[in-house]
């Protein structure tokens, strides 16, 4: 391999820059030449394509976001916008890609694939964490330290004015950020979709705290259950309990990211790299627990289904009804 062009795709996840520049920097010290793809999917089409510079990666580790920008393109589910892509690459004598996104991005380029055989491997980034095959997605841990804070700002609040909070998380339908920050924030109740819920036990297990004045209760709900604005008013009328709700929306695809989606961005960044030089054309690096870094096919990937961790959702259950 001699040139590899590197790209952020779908929702931007904390740990892309710093997966951007030490697959840059990792790429050069094997000789590779680097390329830059700004604008995800729509500027591969479009051509917003150029070699890297020490100057685009200049200050870019500590950045939450992606500095290469992203988008999710409808264009690029057309074979007309596909061809447009393979030939602006083609061009510029770019052979495989490297990409840093969701499921989305790695079905879009799974289809590029398939239809002009550019190379590809996949590195899994979105907060949501809800991809197939791997245990970490980067951006997660500077998501869950970011809800963490607010939910320990909201408890303030909360134990003032002996309130129910219900607070609305990220996840689309992926209750992994609800479970983690339901355990972290020591919330009392925690709505997610792998979980069914009892609304009917939940007010048997609180009543008696409700009666003799508790200071505040917390519930945390994953977005994907659709369910915060129900439980709010619940609070309300049912528990008699004064409730507020909070959204907090895309505050968590914010913020410098950890020391630990620092680390893992480096370490996937190089397993990418080494992929794509040993020949891999159409697999996501992928993380376990326990057995490191491996590669899946695409199609495990995009078409599996995620597992979450047993000993967290048995954690999560009491909370639940
Ligand atoms: O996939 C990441 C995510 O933040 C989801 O948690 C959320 O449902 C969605 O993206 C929001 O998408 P958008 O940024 O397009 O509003």
């Amino acid at each position: 391999m001699k040139s590899v062009a590197i790209m952020t795709s779908g929702g931007d996840a904390a740990g892309m820059n710093p997966a951007v520049k030490c697959a840059v920097e990792y790429a050069r010290s094997r000789d590779v030449e680097p390329f830059l793809v700004y604008d995800g999917l729509r500027g591969l089409i479009d051509g917003s394509i150029k070699a890297a510079s020490d100057v685009d990666l200049s200050g870019m580790l500590h950045r939450g976001g992606t500095l290469l920008r992203t988008a999710r393109s409808k264009r690029f589910h057309s074979h007309e916008h596909r061809e447009a892509a393979t030939r602006n690459l083609e061009a510029r004598g770019i052979e495989k890609l490297l990409v840093i996104g969701g499921d989305g991005s790695f079905q879009g380029l799974n289809q590029l694939h398939a239809d002009f055989g550019v190379p590809f491997v996949g590195i899994p980034a979105t907060i949501d964490n809800d991809i197939a095959g791997t245990d970490y997605c980067l951006g997660v841990d500077t998501a869950l330290n970011v809800i963490c804070r607010a939910t320990d700002s909201l408890r303030d609040t909360a134990a003032s004015m002996r309130r129910a909070f219900v607070v609305e998380v990220m996840g689309r339908n992926c209750g992994y950020l609800a479970m983690v920050s339901s355990l972290a924030s020591g919330a009392e109740i925690c709505l997610v979709p792998e979980i069914p819920y009892d609304l009917a036990a939940i007010d048997r297990r609180l009543q008696s705290r409700v009666e003799e004045g508790t200071r505040s209760i917390f519930a945390i709900v994953a977005e994907g259950t659709r369910y915060a604005d129900h439980l709010t008013r619940w609070f309300n009328d049912t528990l008699n309990v004064e409730s507020r709700m909070t959204v907090l929306g895309h505050v968590q695809r914010g913020g410098s990211p950890t020391v630990y989606d620092r680390l893992m961005a480096y370490k996937f960044a190089v397993a990418a790299i080494e992929a794509l030089l040993d020949g891999e054309d159409n697999s996501i690096i992928v993380h376990r627990r326990g057995a490191g870094f491996s590669r899946l096919p695409v199609h495990e990937v995009v078409e599996g289904k995620k597992e979450i961790d047993p000993m967290l959702m048995e954690l999560c259950r009491p909370l639940c009804g």
